[in-house]
């Protein structure tokens, strides 16, 4: 969204922070033996204690109020009872919620325990890449220009990226123009970042694939090619300086 007035900040503000809150506690209570349905509802909780609603399961019918994703599952995991996390396990955890009718989006993927499984390093490029991103974003760059960046660091750093999800403004509501803030340059799009408007920046960092496809349940994106896939997002507002980063307090970036 265009931010016009102090009013619509301080709204983005609001629900950013909450986002970002409920995400960070989220990571914290994310123990092995909890099920990502325990998981989801504590998060639930929270967002209800702030009075915000989740963005998923108000607007799109997802059955959970967070979509959490584990090993295989790419992005929008559905919480389960049967899904137990265990040591080293890799989990991606995604909110997004409205709250007096502004909307933030949030995620970020991590390690349950001990990394046994090396899943840090394709974690750290993750998060590494989305800082240089976002770190590019100024009013006036182009949308290819910070997908290309996304693209080169990935296989710089031995991984690919996932051509099919995208970063995406939000604010009046989750996902808006520009709708395809893609990991990858299309030489065709033209189109550039605006000072003064709010976007959700996202990695979709992979060992293997390069498309994610949809499970039989009609929500779980897995790789087309199998291995895995870390996400990290932040909700920011673009200036003609470096981004404000209005979801920081999700502390992705430890
Ligand atoms: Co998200
Ligand atoms: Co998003």
């Amino acid at each position: 969204m265009s931010i016009t007035k102090e009013s619509e900040l301080i709204g983005m503000k609001r629900i950013s922070e909450v986002v970002g809150t409920t995400l960070k506690l989220m990571r914290e209570y994310a123990k092995v033996g909890i099920s990502t349905k325990e998981l989801d509802e504590y998060g639930g909780e929270i967002l209800r204690s702030y009075g915000a609603k989740s963005a998923p399961y108000e607007t799109y019918g997802f059955p959970g109020y967070s979509c959490i994703s584990v090993n295989e599952e790419a992005a929008h995991g559905i919480p389960s009872r049967d899904k137990t996390l265990k040591e080293g396990d890799l989990i991606n955890i995604d909110v997004s919620a409205e709250l007096n009718g502004f909307w933030s989006d949030n995620g970020g993927s991590f390690v349950i325990g001990e990394d046994i499984h090396n899943h840090q390093p394709l974690v750290n490029a993750s998060k590494q890449i989305l800082q240089k991103a976002i770190a590019l974003i100024k009013g006036g760059v182009k949308i290819a220009d910070v997908g290309h960046l996304i693209e080169t660091e990935a296989k710089r750093s031995g991984f690919k990226v996932i051509k099919n999800l995208a970063g995406h403004g939000v604010g009046r509501s989750l996902h808006e123009e520009p709708s395809d803030i893609l990991n990858y340059r299309v030489k065709t799009n033209q189109e550039r970042f605006r000072k003064n408007t709010t976007v959700a920046i996202e990695t979709f960092i992979s060992t293997k694939s390069t498309i994610a496809v949809e499970l039989e349940d009609g929500w779980t994106l897995v790789g087309n090619k199998g291995g895995y896939v870390t996400q990290h997002e932040q909700t920011i507002l673009i200036t003609d300086k470096t981004p404000v980063i209005l979801t920081q307090s999700n502390e992705i970036w430890g």
